[in-house]
């Protein structure tokens, strides 16, 4: 039986706004395997970080409003915890790094008071204990001179440093879940590759589970044990990441697939698929990727295909993969 830290289920969250009801979050399924890494991919604007920030509970509130589903987090359900319990379980049961450290970091503070602070607000250790700690932390996430960092401010640090103590902040608690929201979108490609390794390095060692959110293929391929491919706020394609590279089954996830860049050599015309992520107020009203899609038909336009079953463990949200299409 699958051992699974976080189960979403039929997760709907809305923002209010002039426009009415907006669908940021539409009916999204999925579980984290303890241990495990799930990838949650797809363009701006899918809702790939709202999904996460609903996880953390954490999402833009009271514009949003979580209106429907459950996210069990070792078997409670954090939509109906009180702020007080989610406080208690951020840091300590799951942290988040985003692709942003300054978001997260306190320009005025320095590293080390920093991730002495996060352990002292989940555990009653003396100071002394928090800064060995702290130190322990800088120097698992590959930091050369600990101390010199310790007493630095973010800004003093590189983007790539940034990061690494962000995550040092994050897993300075020992979290069950790591949630990493585009962590090397803003870093470059060498940079990039050694915080991937990095958060593999620390997976393995802490036995944490991820959460990794990326536009990117390429990183999926690399860290993703299963694949959850969200379009305009819905799951469109959801599988283990091997069998989602070898049979791509939804036209956006092979238009993704085609997108990734080739290693190692300057794109000049890379395959992108034609068309932009649609606004929420103004959803398409079959299909939502029907006006991008090149296979689409008259019903596509028409009607909203649902998710289903095309191989085992496996779903795709199209009508060519339900029984009795033909390209109607
Ligand atoms: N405060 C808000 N009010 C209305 N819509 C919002 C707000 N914040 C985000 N959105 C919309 O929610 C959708 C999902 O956003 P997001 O989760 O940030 O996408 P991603 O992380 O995949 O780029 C987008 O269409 C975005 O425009
Ligand atoms: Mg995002």
């Amino acid at each position: 039986m699958s051992d699974n830290i976080l189960q979403v289920r039929d997760l709907c969250m809305s923002f209010f706004n002039k426009h009415g009801e907006l669908p940021a979050v539409n009916h999204v399924s999925f579980d984290v395997e303890r241990g495990k890494t799930l990838g949650i991919v797809g363009e701006s604007g899918c809702g790939k970080s709202m999904t996460s920030l609903c996880v953390m509970g954490l999402y833009p509130q009271p514009q949003g409003k979580i209106v429907g589903g459950s996210i069990l987090f070792q078997g409670r359900d954090m939509t109906k915890l009180p702020p007080r319990e989610l406080h208690k379980i951020r840091g300590k049961g799951m942290a988040m790094i985003f692709q942003e450290p300054m978001t997260s970091l306190n320009p005025v503070l320095t590293i080390g008071d920093q991730i002495m602070e996060t352990i002292r607000l989940h555990e009653h250790v003396s100071r002394q204990e928090a800064k060995r700690r702290a130190m322990e932390m800088i120097a698992m996430v590959g930091i050369p001179m600990p101390e010199k960092i310790f007493a630095s401010c973010p800004h003093q640090l590189s983007g790539g440093m940034r990061q690494r103590a962000m995550i040092a902040m994050a897993l300075s608690c020992d979290p069950e879940l790591l949630i990493c929201d585009e962590p090397t979108t803003a870093l470059d490609v060498t940079v990039q590759s050694q915080i991937l390794s990095l958060i593999n390095r620390l997976k393995a060692q802490t036995g944490t589970s991820v959460m990794l959110i990326t536009h990117d293929m390429g990183v999926i391929n690399e860290m993703a044990d299963t694949v959850i491919v969200m379009y305009a706020g819905q799951i469109v394609e959801q599988a283990a990441t091997a069998d989602l590279f070898a049979h791509p089954t939804h036209p956006y996830t092979s238009g993704l697939i085609q997108s990734i860049p080739p290693l190692n050599r300057e794109v000049e015309e890379l395959n992108v698929i034609p068309g932009s992520v649609p606004m929420l107020y103004e959803l398409p009203k079959g299909c939502l990727f029907a006006p991008r899609c090149p296979y689409a038909t008259a019903r596509c336009a028409a009607e909203r295909p649902d998710i289903v079953t095309a191989s085992e463990g496996h779903q795709v949200r199209c009508f060519r993969c339900m029984p009795g299409w033909e390209g109607q």
